[in-house]
Parts: C-alpha cells; structure tokens; sequence
C-alpha cells in the first residue's frame, strides 16, 4: 500500500525556492506551507507555486499538524533556532548548510534530535551531485587503491551575494564556516573518518569591507593519515566552481560541481590488467540537487533510519571548520575534538 504523502513547508524562500521545487516535485511530498519575513517575496513565492499557507513568522507553520517535515533556508545564524522550534513541534527537518556557525548551536541542535527522535538532515548539496557521488563510489571501491590525499575549494565572489540585508557580512558568519563548509564536508564524507586535525592561514585582500578574513588555505589531517587541503576565497576573480582532487595510491579522480565530465587516471586498465590508463568519464551536471536531498529525507523518514548528512555529520563540518578558522587566528594546529558528538 502506498503510503500517505508527508506535509511539507519551507522556512524563507531564495535558496528556500529550491526546497519548494523539489517538495512538489517529489511523489511523497506535498507541500502544505511557506514562510519568509520579506512579504513581499512570500506573496510571489505563494502566487506562483499556488501554496495554501504563506506566513511570515515561522511559528504559525510549527503549529500546523498537518505538516511533519519542515526545510530550514533562513539565514545561517537562525539555522538552530529555528531548527530546534521544528523539532520539538515534531516535525523532521532538512537544513540548509552550513548546520549552524557554532559548537554550541551544534550542540543544541544535536540534544534537541535526540530528545525528540525526529530525522534531521544537514543540507550538503556535494554528497548529491552527480561528479562527487561517482567520485565516492570509485573510492570505495578501490577504483584508485588506497587514499592518501584530498583536495577541494570553495571559489566564489561575494562582491554582489551578500545576501538579504548583508547577513553574510555579519562577523559571526566566516565564510570558512558558512561557504567552505562545501568542500570540508566533502573531503569528510570522501575520506570517510574524521579529521583531527587543521591547520590554516587567512589573509584579507580582496574585499576589504568584509569584517573578516576573505581567504584561506587549510590543511586537514585524519584519523586514517590522510592528508586534505582546503582553498576558499569569497573575493577571487575567477568562474565559481569546487575543483576538487582525490588521490590514491593506484590513481588519482580529477572533478569538480560544474563539468561535464571528470577526469580519472589509474594504473589499472578496464581488462584488469596494470597499465597507464587516462578516461574522461562524461557525467550530469546538477550543482544544487536538492531533490535528491528530499529523496534521501523522505526514505530516512520512510524507514527510521538517519540520512547519511545526519545531525552529527552537519556538526562534525562545522567542528572541522570551526578548528581551522581557529588556526588561522591563533597561527597554530588544532585538535577537532567531535568527541561531543558521539
Ligand atoms: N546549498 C547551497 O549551495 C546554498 C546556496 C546558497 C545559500 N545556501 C544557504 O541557504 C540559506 C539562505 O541563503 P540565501 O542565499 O537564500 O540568502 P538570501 O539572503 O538570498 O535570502 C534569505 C531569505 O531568508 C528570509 N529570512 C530572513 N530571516 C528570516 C526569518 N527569521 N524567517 C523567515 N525568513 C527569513 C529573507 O527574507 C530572504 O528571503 C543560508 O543558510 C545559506 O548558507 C545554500
């Protein structure tokens, strides 16, 4: 018997409008409500999505029983607030990236998950794009042999993203935290166990107006002995994208969120036998899949099992970004402790 669709509802509406397309476009999802503080917008979003309820406090969609999963795209610092408010309403939750800017929220978020069993999901839009999931299956399957080292980057403008009343040069929000998350969760979730280490260096070139360091290059080290870097720089003059290098021992996967294709080099030929071997591999291209998220949501949901982005996996990001903002202020290494997390 097919089961009964899950009411769905979004908290603030540009990213959000994501959220919104792949509530309707998933057969298990209807979406029931949306809510943003620009009315503005919320009338549009409402008006052209034909959506019964447009709020603009959040508090009113908690309240609706009819609505058991809620998106939470508000912001960065309002992540834990307003995921915590969802959570103890009972509803599931999938959150937008970065989990939150901080230890403590990450904390809070995690406490509230816990004491109400609820699904939560951390929004990192990398573990479903199509280039970075073949990447994560050829490493599994020793495609490459044995990782040794990783590499990826989070290269953006921020000269006209902002966002809605400047929030991202808000001086909680680094954008080590807020934007290189990407490519920290990445090389976590491709390595697969937990750096713990990092170390960084910041400067602040670019855009001077920013109240924090604009770029950084960090280094990781995990538990297994693999190496990783991390670029990220929100005022550099080149096209967005997260080039992005695995290298093992029998070969090396060269790709990134953008192209079309990636590039693989190995040892190993396609007959098994050992020889210089160098393939473009075509792949789709789809940077914010967040339908896929949904998907793995809704079968979280379905079967009661945490989705592989889980509470603790969004704050074992922010723990890793967290240490290497820390390292570039204090210039020396420092220990991720994710042992709150366990
Ligand atoms: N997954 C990705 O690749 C990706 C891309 C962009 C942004 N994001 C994340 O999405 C979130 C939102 O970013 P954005 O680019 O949409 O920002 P934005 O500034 O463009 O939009 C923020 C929206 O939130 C609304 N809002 C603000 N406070 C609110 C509140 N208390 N209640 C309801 N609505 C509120 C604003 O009116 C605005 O419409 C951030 O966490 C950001 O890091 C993720």
């Amino acid at each position: 018997m097919k089961s009964k669709k899950l009411g769905a509802a979004v908290i603030a509406l540009k990213e959000g409008l994501r959220h919104i397309k792949a509530y309707q476009s998933c057969s298990d999802t209807e979406l029931l409500a949306i809510c943003d503080t620009d009315s503005e917008l919320l009338e549009s979003r409402r008006a052209e999505f034909n959506v019964s309820t447009a709020v603009v406090d959040y508090r009113a969609i908690l309240a609706m029983p009819e609505i058991q999963v809620v998106s939470v795209a508000s912001p960065d610092y309002f992540h834990a607030e307003h995921a915590i408010a969802a959570l103890q309403a009972g509803k599931h939750v999938l959150c937008e990236k970065p989990m939150t800017l901080n230890l403590a929220d990450a904390e809070a978020i995690i406490r509230a998950v816990r004491e109400t069993g609820r699904i939560f999901m951390t929004g990192h839009p990398t573990r479903f794009t199509p280039a970075f999931m073949l990447a994560y299956k050829m490493v599994r399957r020793g495609d490459i042999g044995e990782l040794f080292m990783v590499e990826s980057e989070y290269a953006h403008n921020y000269s006209h993203a902002r966002g809605k009343d400047d929030w991202r040069v808000d001086p909680r929000r680094d954008p080590f935290i807020g934007g290189a998350c990407h490519a920290v969760d990445l090389i976590r979730w491709i390595v697969g166990v937990d750096p713990v280490e990092a170390f960084a260096y910041g400067n602040h070139k670019c855009l001077t107006d920013w109240p924090v360091n604009d770029a950084y290059m960090s280094v990781f080290k995990f538990a297994n002995g693999v190496i990783g870097k991390v670029m990220c720089s929100i005022g550099l003059v080149r096209p967005y994208t997260m080039r992005s290098v695995f290298y093992g021992t029998e070969g090396t996967i060269v790709c990134d969120n953008m192209s079309a294709t990636m590039q693989v080099a190995s040892t190993w030929n396609s007959n098994h036998e050992k020889h210089a071997d160098f393939a473009t591999i075509p792949v789709e291209v789809d940077n914010h899949n967040v339908e896929g998220e949904v998907a793995a949501l809704v079968a979280a949901i379905r079967t009661g099992q945490p989705p592989q982005a889980d509470v603790c996996e969004g704050a074992k990001t922010v723990a890793a970004c967290v240490a290497a903002v820390e390292s570039a202020r204090s210039g020396k290494p420092v220990s991720i402790d994710s042992s709150f997390m366990q």
